[in-house]
């Protein structure tokens, strides 16, 4: 499975491992050798598209090599395009929304059995009931830290954003069935758990009765054996201060928040629809910093939105030395078929829009610089995940408060709570040692 996009995908990427795995599938390292491949596609900007193709076109040859080969491409991309995909890739069997990832044994069998491609992209289709999936060690995913998802879909519709149309409305799980799967991944060694959703911070608001976000964090966090808790995403307009109060409460709950801003400008988080000011998102990070002061912001922002002026992206880039993230994702807005922003005027040109984004990122990198050279000398605590990939020597995890950090040691670290001291800092990483 290659798995392109956000956190929702690698979820739905591990279920559907662990859905094959219990009709008998298992993961080979080889395409050339594998029955199956499928692609987890992203529509979020155009640049995911383009690379997605770009594999397909790759993966022709396997198919020409072995044609009794299925190759799948699920996700939103495949929503979107739903048969069109086939047109542009016609050595592909197997198209799929994200709302079918339960159904994929079914679909590639399906496709086995008639040797005709199929295509499963009906959002109205209920999904089955979202039981938590078969558990163990699989291959290629972390036991150490998993992703148990709250809820599915959006239905915020901000202007520029394609996630309702392909992912649907907002839907939450039962909170009984999210905290069992809580439990069963923490009994099979996870010590990390995300929980996840596209706005958690709305979650149970479609289901009559259910509990609120903070308790069900609360519960969730009394899981025996939980070390650590996180959420993603979170919406600036949704931050209740029961939730914010659960950061000075929870004590497994980690002190880092993923709170994506797009931009500083009032003016700009209007057209763009999001529901908040500039000096409203500033008042949730001053509260939050007074609940936990050590706590370490991450978010999103989106350069040239339709009609941003230099004074807009002026006050995006003073927003965020004000805040001074940990990190920031940023990107150029991208026109999506069929979202709002798209029928907008005053689009702004792609020179202006490279031209902001360089700006903003080599400002951000040195915020994100000197945040992490101030834990230079300090030890901090790491849950270590396994080898780092590029220095097989090195143990690689993360701190509380999200940042990755290499150290060397061996593979009997793996699932401890290293106390490393760190003596290197770099933009996306910190290097350490073990402190006795
Ligand atoms: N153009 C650019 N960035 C976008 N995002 C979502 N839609 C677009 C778009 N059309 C960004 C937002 C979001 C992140 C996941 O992707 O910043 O938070
Ligand atoms: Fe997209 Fe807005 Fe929903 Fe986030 S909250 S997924 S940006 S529509």
């Amino acid at each position: 499975i290659h798995t392109f996009g956000c956190q929702m995908n690698e979820a739905d990427s591990e279920r559907m491992l662990a859905r094959l795995a219990a009709r008998g599938w298992g993961v080979s390292r080889d395409p050339a050798e594998a029955d199956l491949i499928l692609v987890n596609t992203c529509t979020i900007r155009a640049k995911p598209e383009q690379k997605v193709f770009s594999l397909l076109g790759r993966l022709a040859r396997y198919k020409h090599a072995r044609p009794e080969l299925v190759i799948g491409v699920g996700g939103c991309m495949a929503q979107q395009c739903g048969q069109d995909m086939l047109d542009r890739a016609d050595h592909l069997d197997l198209v799929f929304g994200p709302s079918q990832v339960d159904r994929v044994p079914d679909l590639v069998e399906e496709v086995m059995r008639h040797r005709r491609p199929v295509v499963s992209v009906d959002l109205d289709q209920p999904p089955p009931r979202d039981e938590a999936p078969p558990l163990g060690p699989r291959d290629g995913v972390s036991p150490v830290r998993a992703m148990v998802t709250v809820m599915r879909g959006c239905s915020n519709f901000c202007a520029y954003c394609v996630v309702p149309f392909v992912r649907g409305p907002e839907v939450s799980r039962p909170a009984d069935e999210v905290l069992s799967e809580v439990e069963a991944r923490v009994a099979a060694g996870a010590r990390e758990i995300i929980l996840l959703g596209q706005n958690v911070n709305t979650y149970g608001r479609d289901r009559a009765g259910e509990i609120e976000f903070a308790d069900l964090l609360t519960k969730a966090g009394r899981v025996p054996g939980l070390w650590r808790l996180r959420f993603v995403t979170s919406h600036p307009k949704d931050m209740s201060p029961e939730l914010m109060d659960r950061f000075g409460r929870l004590d497994n709950l980690c002190p880092s928040l993923h709170l994506p801003v797009q931009s500083g400008s009032t003016r700009v988080l209007e057209a763009m629809g999001r529901g908040y000011t500039r000096e409203g998102y500033l008042s949730v990070i001053e509260r939050l910093r007074h609940i936990r002061p050590d706590i370490a912001f991450s978010a999103d922002a989106i350069v040239g939105f339709p009609g941003e002026t230099e004074q807009d992206f002026a006050d995006t880039l003073d927003l965020i030395e004000r805040v001074r993230f940990d990190s920031l994702y940023s990107f150029k807005y991208s026109d999506r078929p069929g979202v709002r922003s798209a029928g907008f005027a005053n689009k702004v040109s792609e020179e202006t829009m490279g031209r902001r984004l360089t700006i903003l990122q080599a400002r951000q990198r040195q915020i994100t610089l000197n945040r992490n050279q101030a834990l230079v000398g300090r030890t901090v605590e790491v849950l270590v995940e396994g080898p780092s990939k590029r220095q097989p020597t090195e143990m690689t995890g993360r701190t509380s408060t999200n940042k990755v950090v290499n150290f060397e040691a061996d593979l009997e670290w793996i699932g401890r709570l290293a106390t490393v001291r760190i003596e290197e800092a770099y933009a996306n990483s910190l290097r350490g040692a073990p402190a006795t």
